[in-house]
């Protein structure tokens, strides 16, 4: 059955319920399978999942593209359904490093240009940048990103891990479709001022990060061994004593999902589910299995006294550890 779609605010599309997010297909969770990873985003469109979120950046244009092979080789009604979500403005190195971000109007042109190419398509769905360049405001920016769809070039407007005080700026310019932003059972800041200005202004969410990049999944554990680059190696919440305090909040959710007969990944997928009909999580399953798992979400739904006892389980700021490393939260427009 195609899963009921949500509207990604009241300018942007319908969407699925759920986005399949591709970055680890590419990058940051260690070595992942080509195969695999098209297998799974077959299995997504075939499911009715509509959007699939990915950046250019990912692997320096792996990700895009694997989401066009992806695409070129699924069934044309599925292909045709697809809604394509691109981030820009990280710029790496050789290396692999971080240098920093672009968001001047020229280099936002740039970006688009090879990212289409890359992605095989004649428009991207919905284009945002990935931080916020300090030295380039939002407003010129999005500007860019206008002048795209007037050229037909890009349809939506979108932002990522902005505050109340950026979203509003940027809604100045342009119709926004969706503010893309870390939002789980134990990462809620977006709840006192962020999420009522998207209400407001009539913008929805993509949350990512809904399992905490697998922390809260409950297929993590304290003897994971994680390869070099993978970004958990390096996030606060995955070191010592954080990591073990966060699993121990796991152990708490484990209880409340097998009492229901679901998992731990369908819950917190369906706590996120739950917050709203502007919501919609991105997933980053990487195979098929834990694809099916967190599709099994969509069928689940939470009483009060569920949704009760998941709070208590996890109260909201229970995690040990900040979301990023120090010098990215930095970078997080969102944190300020
Ligand atoms: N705008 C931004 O700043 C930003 C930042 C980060 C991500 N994103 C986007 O959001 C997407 C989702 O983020 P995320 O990958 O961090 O999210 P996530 O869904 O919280 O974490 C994904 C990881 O959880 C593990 N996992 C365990 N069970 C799973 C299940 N049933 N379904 C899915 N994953 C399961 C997998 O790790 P193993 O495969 O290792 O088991 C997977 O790599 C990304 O792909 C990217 O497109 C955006």
């Amino acid at each position: 059955m195609t899963p009921t779609p949500r509207p990604l605010g009241t300018t942007g599309p319908l969407v699925s319920p759920l986005g399949l997010g591709c970055m680890g297909m590419s990058a940051l969770y260690g070595e992942a399978d080509r195969a695999e990873s098209i297998a799974t985003v077959h299995a997504a469109l075939d499911a009715g999942i509509t959007l699939l979120d990915t950046g250019d950046f990912y692997g320096m244009g792996h990700n895009e593209l694997l989401v066009n092979e992806a695409l070129r080789s699924a069934p044309t009604a599925a292909r045709e359904k697809a809604l394509v979500s691109v981030k820009f403005g990280a710029l790496r190195d050789a290396d692999g490093g971080w240098s920093g971000v672009d968001g001047r109007p020229a280099a936002v042109k740039n970006f688009a240009a090879y990212s289409l190419q890359r992605l095989g398509r004649d428009h991207i769905d919905i284009y945002r940048i990935a931080r916020v360049d300090p030295d380039v405001p939002i407003e010129e920016t999005v500007g860019a990103i206008a002048e795209l769809i007037e050229a037909g070039h890009v349809r939506h407007v979108g932002l990522s891990e902005v505050g109340a005080a950026t979203v509003r700026r940027a809604a100045s310019v342009a119709p926004i479709a969706d503010l893309q932003i870390e939002y789980s059972l134990i990462s809620r800041g977006i709840e006192d001022e962020i999420l009522p200005t998207t209400r407001e202004l009539g913008i929805g969410i993509t949350a990512y990060g809904v399992l905490s990049r697998g922390l809260i999944s409950g297929h993590f554990s304290h003897d994971r061994e994680l390869a070099p680059g993978d970004f958990r190696g390096m996030s606060p919440r995955f070191q010592g004593d954080n990591l073990r305090h966060n699993l121990d909040l796991v152990e708490q959710l484990r209880k409340i999902a097998e009492q229901k007969g679901i998992t731990v990944a369908q819950t917190a997928i369906a706590w996120v589910l739950s917050r709203g009909e502007d919501i919609v999580p991105l997933v980053g399953a990487r195979s098929r299995d834990r694809l099916t798992e967190a599709l099994g979400a969509l069928d689940v739904t939470l009483d009060a006294g569920e949704l009760a006892a998941i709070e208590e389980a996890v109260p909201a700021g229970a995690a040990a550890g900040a979301r990023y490393p120090e010098a990215q939260m930095a970078h997080l427009d969102s944190e300020h």
